[in-house]
């Protein structure tokens, strides 16, 4: 998959020539039938998700224990959504490689985590992966200004870390709304993703405030309806957002 995929449709010329973002649903695997897992993402392209979260822990950075490679590769051969590896693990560098064989898009590393973010954010470029960050919570966003013009897209954790199904922490659309300004600020284009509790009662406001890529796993895949869920999550966000143009 190319590395630009989504990134060429970063944005689309509204009729009055202003750029505006498109908003795109990307379904978190975490709260998917895992047994399922095939049948779950086809569920939730249908509905409208245009990429795939998986969510990597490692019972260290955070105190849960998900997936890695292998489940990328099973999923690689069942649907060319990008998929976007959400690594929240130690010594990320370690396992970069794996990730990009095993046919991931997109890696995202935490802030957190990496203690020479730059290198690794190359690391990740290096093996043909778009490379992103990640920051929880308690972290500010302006921290990340030295590396913003290296990364497809930043992550605003908007729950801490290593858990579906989550409160939604308001003070994320702050950072939200302070990232849009400065990719205006500093003529770049990475992306704004958002990920934790985003669902129907907080999609709006992610989206009024920037945010571009919606990460949603519980109001994905929490009731078993993917496809349904996943629709009429994506239409709330639309509307919101054209509602904010
Ligand atoms: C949490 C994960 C999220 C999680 C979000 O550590 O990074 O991607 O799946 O789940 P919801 O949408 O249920 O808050
Ligand atoms: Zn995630």
């Amino acid at each position: 998959m190319g590395r630009d995929s989504a990134a060429d449709d970063a944005g689309r010329r509204h009729s009055l020539g202003t750029l505006v973002s498109v908003v795109e649903l990307v379904p978190s695997i975490l709260s998917a039938d895992f047994a399922r897992l095939a049948d779950e993402v086809a569920a939730a392209e249908r509905g409208g998700g245009s990429v795939i979260h998986v969510d990597v822990m490692d019972g260290h950075f955070v105190p849960n224990i998900t997936v890695g490679p292998p489940i990328v590769q099973s999923l690689r051969k069942h649907t060319r959504l990008p998929l976007d590896c959400h690594l929240m693990i130690e010594n990320p560098d370690e396992f970069i490689p794996a990730f990009a064989e095993a046919g991931a898009n997109w890696v995202s590393v935490h802030y957190e985590a990496c203690r020479h973010l730059h290198r690794t954010l190359e690391l990740i470029a290096s093996h043909d992966m778009e490379p992103a960050v990640v920051i929880n919570p308690a972290t500010a966003e302006d921290l990340l200004i030295p590396v913003l013009g290296m990364v497809h897209h930043v992550l605003v954790m908007s729950v801490n870390p290593g858990f579906g199904g989550q409160k939604f922490i308001p003070y994320a659309l702050k950072k939200i709304r302070r990232l849009k300004e400065l990719r205006q600020e500093m003529g770049l284009k990475f992306r704004i993703e958002v990920d934790g509790g985003v669902a129907h009662d907080t999609v709006a406001r992610v989206v009024e405030a920037g945010a571009e890529l919606l990460v949603a796993g519980h109001a994905v895949f929490g009731e078993g309806h993917a496809e349904r869920d996943a629709r009429s999550l994506l239409e709330a966000a639309q509307r919101a957002s054209m509602q904010a143009v």
